[in-house]
């Protein structure tokens, strides 16, 4: 009896245990066939809207790529005045050299004048002054520039200089521009060119000799007249260079003679 009386409740309690979990939705315990819950096909489980929105919004997106260089050629075509062209450059922000200067280069001299420098990039005077060619090269090229009586201070068209480079942010250590560089800025110096409509495009290095005739080796090309954007182009030694190497100056001046010829003839 007394055996019995614990084995029914045992089963008493484990059957009410049993329908108590039932009505609580726990699990369907007894079906009428045998079910092998195995062979079931994995129940594709939505996440709710909020979480699925979330997560489709924490996807990564890919990041339109954006062409640089087209951006430079529409800004740069937009502009209208020097003005403009300032602007259109100082708002330019896909140059990696803009975030480590102190500032935009844009241009000295007359815009007036006859004759239109070109030169490499701002170094460290220049990135201090907002100003191209004011260190030690800058005041060469003025000596250079006023033996022949060009001067960027004049007002007088025949007389004056209007002077700029191809970058117009220092590059770091003044180190050259790389061709990413300068393919960015090459649209907004050709729409200075054209802006200042000069007589004559002295370009002084290699970088400006790249930028404006597509070639390199300035100590074979200084010296020969070359066209380009629709004028004539001298190219000429770099100031810096003849710092370094003063015996070149011959040359320089050489060039320079060639160059008064030309505004002369
Ligand atoms: N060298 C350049 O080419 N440009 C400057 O403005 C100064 C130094």
């Amino acid at each position: 009896m007394g055996i019995e009386t614990d084995i029914l409740g045992d089963w008493h309690a484990a059957y009410a245990a049993l329908v108590w979990q039932q009505e609580l939705g726990g699990f369907d315990p007894v079906g009428d066939a045998p079910l092998n819950r195995y062979e079931l096909a994995e129940p594709v489980r939505e996440p709710a809207a909020p979480v699925a929105a979330a997560r489709r919004s924490a996807a990564p997106v890919a990041e339109p790529r954006v062409d640089a260089v087209a951006e430079a050629r529409r800004a740069a075509a937009a502009a209208t005045t020097l003005e403009e062209l300032r602007a259109a450059i100082s708002a330019y922000g896909h140059c990696e050299l803009k975030r480590g200067a102190k500032s935009t280069v844009f241009c000295d001299g007359l815009p007036q004048a006859r004759v239109m420098v070109i030169g490499e990039a701002p170094g460290r005077d220049e990135d201090i002054e907002g100003r191209p060619f004011v260190g030690r090269a800058g005041q060469l090229l003025d000596r250079m520039f006023a033996a022949i009586g060009l001067r960027r201070d004049s007002a007088d068209a025949a007389t004056g200089l209007y002077i700029t480079n191809v970058m117009p942010w220092r590059p770091p250590s003044n180190r050259e521009p790389t061709a990413e560089e300068m393919a960015m800025m090459g649209p907004f110096l050709a729409r200075h060119a054209a802006l200042i409509d000069p007589e004559v495009i002295v370009v002084m290095g290699n970088t400006p000799a790249q930028a404006v005739l597509g070639s390199r080796g300035i100590t074979r090309l200084r010296g020969s007249w070359a066209q380009a954007w629709g004028k004539p182009v001298l190219p000429m030694l770099h100031p810096a260079y003849l710092l370094r190497n003063p015996a070149a100056k011959r040359e320089a001046w050489a060039d320079l003679l060639a160059l008064q010829a030309r505004l002369r003839g």
